[in-house]
């Protein structure tokens, strides 16, 4: 199975970074790291990465607007093939087209146990408020900074005259275990049948009147009382494949996808010419696209009074 491919950005140091790369070099790790961008050319991490054979880039932000800097990390991320991105240490707020850019596909990891002490200062603040126990978070990255779904946490103890070093210094040791670990986790739920069809769910059901059934062991959406447009496919009849079925928009569509990409678009067994498997098991699959084939083989099998509602959704 091809590894997920993970763009890593910092600021400085990069030991969080190091710790991701060099857990990467586990065969059986499923990530591997494409790229290590940095707002800071002299960034001490680039230097490291550089020597471990990993492409790099950096350039200072200084003098430019947000978004015009993000832009070209944007770039460089995507030249680069990356699918998710780790931020490890990246000192920079994001601008929002960023953000959603690589929405649900960003991890960041914080030295503190969110919601507690979100920005920056955490070890100090932790120590102030007399808690028992520091630590740090990996999570989503959204809109808000240091916000977004936990997706897992090391606590620390803090210790009778821990200073804010001695306690970010004990804090790192956790983090270098707690990145590369939950990374490898949020990368392989991908390709975990049950999530997959949890979104492949989320997309046909929001579509006007759509509903779900069984059929032929897959689960399958349709319009209520009508036809089908879309089955779920898990190793049926032990292909070991899963995919999502869609009806084409014309004839030699199907054809055509195949040509465009074999590895991903399949003729379904037994569903003819104007079907078309799509494989979501390749780990780098675009949600925006399945959602548009979803609607456009909604559209497909619609009957004409439901097509007005579509209209009308298009409009909001
Ligand atoms: C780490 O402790 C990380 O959690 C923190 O910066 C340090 C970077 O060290 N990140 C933040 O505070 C983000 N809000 P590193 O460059 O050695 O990984």
């Amino acid at each position: 199975m091809s590894k997920a491919k993970v763009g890593v950005l910092i600021s400085g140091r990069g030991s969080n970074m190091a710790a991701l790369l060099y857990a990467a070099k586990a065969a059986d790790c499923p990530y591997e790291i494409v790229l290590v961008a940095a707002n800071d050319p002299d960034a001490p991490g680039l230097t490291l990465a550089a020597a471990e054979g990993i492409a790099t880039f950096g350039q200072s932000h200084k003098g430019m607007k947000r978004a015009a800097f993000d832009a070209i990390i944007d770039a460089q991320l995507r030249d680069a093939g990356a699918h998710y991105v780790a931020l490890a240490g990246y000192m920079r707020l994001l601008s929002p087209e960023f953000v959603s850019g690589w929405a649900d596909r960003m991890l960041n990891i914080h030295p503190s146990l969110l919601p507690k002490y979100k920005g920056l200062d955490t070890h100090q603040r932790a120590i102030d408020a007399g808690d028992s126990h520091a630590g740090c978070s990996v999570h989503i990255v959204t809109a808000e900074l240091d916000d977004g779904p936990v997706l897992g946490q090391t606590p620390v103890a803090i210790l009778p005259g821990d200073t804010p070093d001695s306690l970010a210094a004990r804090i790192l040791i956790a983090e270098h275990q707690l990145y590369s670990r939950t990374l490898a986790d949020f990368v392989t739920r991908e390709r975990q049948p049950d999530w997959l069809l949890n979104r492949v769910r989320e997309a046909a059901l929001a579509l006007p009147q759509a509903d779900e059934i069984v059929s032929h062991g897959m689960p399958c959406f349709g319009i209520v009382k009508g036809k089908k447009f879309a089955y779920f496919t898990r190793d049926h009849h032990g292909d070991g494949i899963i995919a999502v079925l869609v009806k084409t928009t014309a004839p030699d569509e199907q054809a055509m996808l195949m040509e465009s990409d074999p590895e991903r678009y399949y003729r379904p067994a037994y569903f003819g010419n104007d079907w078309v498997g799509i494989r979501l098991d390749l780990g780098d699959t675009d949600w925006d696209h399945i959602g548009t084939r979803l609607r456009s083989s909604w559209q497909q099998v619609a009957p004409r009074k439901l097509m007005g509602l579509m209209d009308v959704a298009d409009q909001f």
